[in-house]
């Protein structure tokens, strides 16, 4: 573990020329954010949110490069940056089955302080605040809403990428360098409701292939077809990058005590 421990000090030294680089231009006081972020974060996301930090190398799904202002995770339309909560929920609930492990050992405070923080490392951030897509209303859970929900499986041509039977082996998959989601395993990254399955249909996952259906499915085929994928889940599992994302996390926490 010694390279490791000496990689971690260089860190600091680093993190003092991001405070110079990312504060200018800023009127806010990010400060507080940015220490934050160097004890939490900056092991994967990098010291300058560039997604190379010194973890980074260990894991099959990459830290975020957080200075391109472009997220998979959000509620707003395809495209657009995410809201405060939106990362609140990245940050807080983690991106199961990657190394992105909840960081629900940070105070409230804290977490608003690193969002700012977040939001400063992208110019994409600067501009008007990005329009929620709401979410319809959720319809009533007939017997045969699966059914329906299968069809809209097929109407959304989702076996492309995903497989006839969800299992992520459709016939463009091997062409694709981020894999589609094999939709039998648990954990999903965007949360283990309907409802996220929803907002994943809504907003795609920028980024990725995975497109949106914003105004190409219906209301409630939106919502048959989440609770569709939602049907085809297995047992929870924990992947090689969780694992190796606990022992970052751990190894980080006794050096910020
Ligand atoms: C152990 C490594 C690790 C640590 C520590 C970590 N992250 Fe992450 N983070 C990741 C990985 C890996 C992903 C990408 C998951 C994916 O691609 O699905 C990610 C994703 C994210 C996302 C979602 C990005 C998106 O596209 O929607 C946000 C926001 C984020 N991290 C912020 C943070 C913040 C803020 C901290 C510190 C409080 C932090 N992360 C700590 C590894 C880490
Ligand atoms: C062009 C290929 C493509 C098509 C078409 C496509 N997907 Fe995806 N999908 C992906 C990829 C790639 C990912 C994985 C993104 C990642 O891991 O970051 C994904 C991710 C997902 C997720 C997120 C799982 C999670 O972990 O949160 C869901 C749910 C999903 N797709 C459902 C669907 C459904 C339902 C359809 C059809 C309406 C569909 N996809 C169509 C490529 C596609």
């Amino acid at each position: 573990m010694a390279p490791r421990r000496g990689a971690l000090g260089l860190l600091g030294g680093l993190a003092c020329l991001a405070t110079a680089s990312s504060v200018a231009g800023q009127g806010a006081d990010l400060a507080p954010g940015e220490r934050v972020y160097r004890e939490n974060c900056a092991v994967c996301h990098g010291v300058r949110g560039d997604g190379q930090g010194m973890a980074a190398h260990h894991f099959l799904h990459k830290p975020r490069d957080l200075t391109k202002g472009r997220f998979k995770f959000h509620s707003t339309a395809s495209g657009q940056v995410p809201t405060d909560a939106d990362l609140r929920r990245s940050i807080v609930q983690g991106v199961p089955s990657t190394a992105m492990v909840p960081q629900d050992h940070l105070s409230a405070l804290e977490v608003d302080a690193v969002i700012a923080f977040v939001k400063s490392l992208s110019p994409r951030f600067a501009a008007s605040p990005p329009k929620v897509l709401a979410i319809p209303p959720e319809p009533p859970r007939t017997p045969d809403a699966i059914a329906r929900g299968r069809r809209a499986y097929d109407k959304g041509e989702c076996a492309e990428c995903h497989g006839r039977e969800g299992r992520g082996d459709g016939p463009s998959a091997k062409d694709l360098s981020i894999k589609p989601t094999d939709l039998t395993k648990r954990p999903f990254k965007s949360g283990p409701g309907a409802r996220d399955i929803v907002r994943t249909l809504l907003t795609g996952l920028d980024g990725t292939p995975m497109p949106s259906y914003y105004q190409v499915l219906e209301d409630d085929e939106l919502w048959e077809l989440a609770w569709y994928v939602d049907s085809l889940g297995g047992p929870p599992a924990v992947t090689e990058d969780e694992r190796w994302g606990w022992h970052v996390e751990r190894m980080h926490q006794r050096r910020s005590r």
